[in-house]
């Protein structure tokens, strides 16, 4: 049982699950994920934050450790999703006279989830503040971050931020909390970034007010709902998110194909053969069929530009690229050099399709597409290739 006090106040209270396959059931989990959860023991007593039902068993024993004979007076939700609300009916009906935190839109919801209504609930308005013993709790909405009530606790006296989503990342915490018990950017950076990538991204405008919010904020620690608690150096984590809300990107490109029967991937990889020789660096390519998409936002996010390609599938692109578009869609990454190719057998659909989707979400490939009939032989389409790594690379620069 994992009990690490952040201040002589604060204690962590997560837990770690290494069970779900796959986060929202959509996202790869192959490092686990973190639920964190925090205790402030002042003369009030103050769950920030809950876990996912059921993910570990020692949950409640840790409050009650923590807790003793006190008794708990407020859960203060600053998200109700459930990998972090979901603990809350359990706790609630554990300690009958503890009250829930948050705000309007945090009070429908918490209504629709667990049936708590205005008597166990204690609405704040955004910077309102109360007072605990020592300290005093101060509320700020940071709507859309990741959910519309949104919102982030402050301990004024700690100067600790309880976070939630912000400043998150996947992975379980495999021994200590803090950033400072890793080798961080080798162990965690690329699971933040696909988090980012993944959940948060599609709101980078909001992430972005959210900053500037908070940016006159005294802050000592930046205690989020997943990932490492920022004790060491809070302040690189929010670079981290404001380059990625603003989509800084690193030199590479991601080629991601989908393929029935190879031609698409010969395709692929002859456009990342003549970008090579081009002069461009880091060209990843990934087949969409075999790799979850969580993997290829995360380098989409990354680099510089992605390009598409697929087969023709019954007059459409094939269902795992139309999986990857459509995820391309919702988390509206911006400013990349985008590219399209593609085979068919009769009538060029896949890449059809491909313009479609580009033309429907105002992306401007780089002309021309690359597209052929069959097997992608040099002699058919080596002089289309040429033309679009000269544009693409020229594009990139
Ligand atoms: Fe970690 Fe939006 O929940």
């Amino acid at each position: 049982m994992k009990i690490v006090n952040i201040t002589d106040r604060i204690s962590y209270i997560g837990v770690n699950d290494r069970k779900t396959p796959l986060f929202e059931n959509n996202w790869s989990l192959p490092h686990g994920m973190a639920y964190n959860s925090y205790l402030i023991n002042d003369d009030k007593t103050v769950l920030v934050d809950t876990v996912k039902y059921g993910s570990d068993n020692e949950y409640i024993a840790k409050i009650k450790k923590v807790l003793g004979d006190k008794p708990l007076d407020y859960i203060a939700v600053n998200h109700m999703e459930p990998d972090h609300a979901g603990m809350i009916g359990v706790i609630m009906d554990m300690y009958p006279d503890c009250k829930v935190i948050g705000n309007a839109q945090t009070k429908k919801m918490i209504n629709d989830y667990f049936g708590i209504g205005e008597d166990r609930f204690k609405m704040v308005a955004d910077g309102e503040e109360i007072p605990i013993g020592q300290s005093t709790l101060k509320f700020i909405y940071i709507p859309w971050v990741h959910w519309p009530e949104t919102m982030v606790t402050y301990d004024v006296k700690d100067q600790v931020i309880f976070t939630c989503d912000a400043f998150g990342g996947y992975g379980a915490l495999d021994g200590g909390i803090f950033d400072s018990d890793y080798d961080w950017d080798k162990v965690y950076l690329d699971d933040m970034r696909r988090y980012y990538s993944n959940i948060v991204c599609k709101y980078s405008t909001m992430v972005l007010k959210a900053l500037a919010k908070l940016d006159s904020v005294p802050i000592n620690v930046i205690a989020p709902s997943h990932g490492v608690v920022w004790k060491e150096n809070p302040m690189k984590v929010v670079g981290l998110f404001k380059d990625w809300a603003e989509f800084k990107a690193e030199e590479g490109v991601v080629i991601a194909f989908a393929t029935m029967y190879g031609h698409t991937e010969t395709l692929a990889d002859m456009i990342g053969q003549k970008l090579c020789d081009a002069g461009v660096k880091n060209i990843i390519t990934y087949n969409v069929s075999n790799t979850n998409i969580s993997f290829i936002l995360s380098d989409i996010q990354k680099y510089k530009g992605y390009i598409l390609g697929t087969c023709a599938y019954n007059g459409v692109m094939h269902p795992a690229m139309q999986h990857l578009c459509n995820e391309i869609k919702i988390t509206a990454q911006k400013n990349k050099v985008v590219g399209l190719f593609g085979t068919s057998s009769w009538n060029g659909a896949g890449v059809k399709d491909l313009k479609k989707f580009a033309e429907e979400n105002k992306i401007a490939p780089v002309e021309p597409a690359v597209e052929t009939f069959g097997d992608p032989t040099p002699e058919k389409v080596e002089y289309q290739i040429d033309a679009f790594v000269k544009a693409y690379s020229a594009a990139l620069k």
